[in-house]
């Protein structure tokens, strides 16, 4: 009976009171914060500040998923701010080996994210590095989108490319998850699952991270 780690997204959270949100999702594993910078995705959120602001609000680690252009620039500032696992995307950089090692050196985990249009043996040259592989199952961008089914295929291939390479990094999978589908996606090899609308538009945000945790136990 393994259990999976559920990581709320605070994208989905009101921002004008995220100290209560915060608070309202302690039960979680992780709190995912999802950096948007208008270039390499179509949409802003929130930066550095207020990352410290919440990293001061919550005792969880910061799971900081930077969807940014150039992050070989920007992954220093969140490492700065109290970044816990940085995650950057494959797509967004050139130097990605450099990278995870810059992220290393600081004593945070090394985590590289797939858009739902990269195969993952884009990530064969540096899997062995990686404390964790973020699946996109959605265009990131925005909250609230539906799930792709072909990441599961994708998923499937990743645990191959893994038990090819002996490693067992955390597998983690954002966009479009909820309880109705947890369990598909945990049985096809996630154990870190991102859920923005699914827990912050729910009347009860622990019930929901609850549900989450019974539904994707296999
Ligand atoms: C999408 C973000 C996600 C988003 C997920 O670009 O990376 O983390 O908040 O939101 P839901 O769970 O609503 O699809
Ligand atoms: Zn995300």
């Amino acid at each position: 009976n393994e259990s999976v780690l559920i990581a709320p997204s605070v994208l989905s959270a009101d921002f004008t009171r995220l100290g209560e949100e915060l608070e309202s999702i302690a039960n979680a594993d992780l709190v995912h914060y999802d950096v948007m910078d208008g270039h390499f995705v179509p949409n802003l959120s929130f930066g550095t500040e207020i990352l410290r602001q919440a990293k001061a609000a919550t005792k969880l680690p910061l799971d900081v998923h930077l969807m940014v252009t150039n992050p070989e620039e920007q992954v220093p500032w969140y490492l700065e701010a109290g970044a816990d696992v940085v995650t950057f995307h494959y797509e967004a950089q050139t130097h990605a080996d450099r990278l995870v090692g810059l992220i290393h050196d600081a004593g945070a985990k090394a985590c590289v994210a797939l858009n739902p249009g990269t195969p993952v043996v884009a990530l064969d040259a540096i899997l062995d590095e990686l404390d964790m592989v973020l699946v996109m199952t959605v265009n990131p961008g925005f909250g609230g989108q539906s799930f792709i089914p072909g990441s599961i295929g994708k998923l499937r291939a990743l645990r191959r490319m893994c038990a090819e390479h002996g490693v067992s990094p955390l597998v983690e999978v954002d966009g479009g998850i909820g309880a109705d589908n947890v369990g598909e996606v945990v049985a096809a090899g996630a154990n870190v699952i991102v859920a923005g609308s699914k827990v912050f538009k729910a009347a009860d945000h622990a019930a929901a991270i609850e549900e989450l945790r019974r539904n994707g136990a296999m």
